[in-house]
Order: structure tokens, then sequence, then C-alpha cells
């Protein structure tokens, strides 16, 4: 992944899943560079999203990164067939996966060349992810609690994006509230990759809106 360069990744659970298609399409032409894709179970977090069929359809339909976002409880059981359906990046939880767990993840996603994230919750404190900060390409931090797309922006991710960048120079993602009120703060923080749900999906002109969140514009 490019440095300096801020990357955008639209999360389609704001899109119009009555026509998924043409939605990613609009993300392509606005110059998103991944596509977020986030899989809930109604265990892990209090609301059903998505599953590997739909992430496999989306993979015959674009050639955007899928950067998929496994808010589930059993990350180990769904792992192969999300890899199967064709996902670049995919980041689970640490506060489902021990040590052992998230390096047997990182060896299987190694194999198939999937990008390894993980991720904390807003109320899990940077320390719990310090240890096995080697063994993630990406860390992202939640800016909202996960479960659902439109929420407001918890600013004590801030001063955690901030202490994260002083300690690790890959890719650190925060996800949950983005706008162009709150992406200059985030970007200024250190993150270099944002997702945005509601921002890019609720806006007609989803080229200006990416620029806005990338550039500041
Ligand atoms: C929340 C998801 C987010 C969500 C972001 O559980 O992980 O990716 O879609 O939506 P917005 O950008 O609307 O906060
Ligand atoms: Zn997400």
């Amino acid at each position: 992944m490019k440095k300096n360069k801020i990357l955008i990744a639209p999360s389609i659970l704001s899109a119009d899943f009555s026509r998924l298609e043409s939605e990613i399409k609009t993300a392509e032409k606005a110059k998103a560079d991944m596509l977020h894709v986030d899989v809930m179970d109604g265990h892990f977090v209090p609301n059903i999203s998505i599953g590997p069929a739909v992430v496999a359809a989306i993979r015959k339909r674009t050639n955007l990164p899928l950067d998929v976002h496994l808010m589930i409880s059993d990350p180990e059981f769904f792992l192969e067939p999300f890899i199967r359906a064709g996902s670049n990046i995919i980041t689970v939880h640490i506060e489902t996966c021990s040590k052992g767990l998230l390096k047997k993840i990182k060896r299987r996603l190694s194999q198939s060349r999937v990008r390894f994230g993980i991720s904390l919750n807003p109320a899990t404190p940077l320390k719990k992810v310090i240890p096995v900060l080697d063994l993630a390409d990406m860390i992202l931090l939640m800016s909202v609690h996960p479960g659902f797309g439109g929420q407001s922006f918890i600013k004590t991710v801030l001063p955690k994006i901030k202490d994260l960048r002083a300690l690790y120079d890959k890719d650190i993602e925060v996800d949950g509230g983005i706008t162009d009120k709150t992406a200059p703060r985030v970007i200024k923080s250190g993150a270099n990759i944002l997702v945005a749900g509601s921002y890019v999906f609720g806006k007609k002109n989803r080229t200006k809106a990416i620029e806005k969140l990338r550039y500041g514009l």
C-alpha cells in the first residue's frame, strides 16, 4: 500500500443493497481505493449484514480491493469462506481472538496472500494490541460502537490514533462517523485509511465526497 496517500474505503453497508452493482460502480468512478465490507453476525454486534456469498458476488463485479471487516464472534470458523470469496484484506476483532488464534489466522492469510487487519472497539485500550502489532498489516481503530452505519464519531479515538502512530508505521484505518468534519482530525492524528459509509453513499456526488475526505477540499 502506498505511503503518504490517504486511502478512502467506502463501506457498502450504507449502499442501496437492491442495486449493489451500480452502487459499487459509482464508488469506482469516484476513485475509491477499496471497498469496505462490513460482516456482522448478530452476536458480536446487534445487527446482521452480509456473508461470504455476497462478498463472492461483489468480487465478480469489481477489481477494487475488498476490505472485509469481520464483526463476528467466531472469525476462525468463517475464515476459509471469506478467503475463497476473494477478500484482499480480512480484519478480525481483537476482542474475539487470543494471541494464538491471531497467529494461526495470520499464517492462513499469508498462504493466500490476503492482508491481515486487527481491529479494536472504541472501549478496548491500545495496550491490548501492542503485543500483536507485528502480526498485522493494518490496525483498524473503530470510532463508533460497531453494528450500524450513520453513528457519530467518538472523539476519544483521536489520541488513540496518535499513540498508535508513534509506534506503528504500517496502515492505520479508522472506521465510523467519518465526515468532512472528522476526516481532517483523523488524518492529522496519523491514520492513512478512512472508512466512510453514510458520508459517501449518502451523497449524490460521490467523487466530490471522496475528494473532500481525502484532501479536505
Ligand atoms: C460499523 C461499521 C462501519 C460503518 C461505517 O459497525 O464497521 O464500517 O459502515 O459507517 P459510517 O461511515 O456511516 O459511520
Ligand atoms: Zn467496518
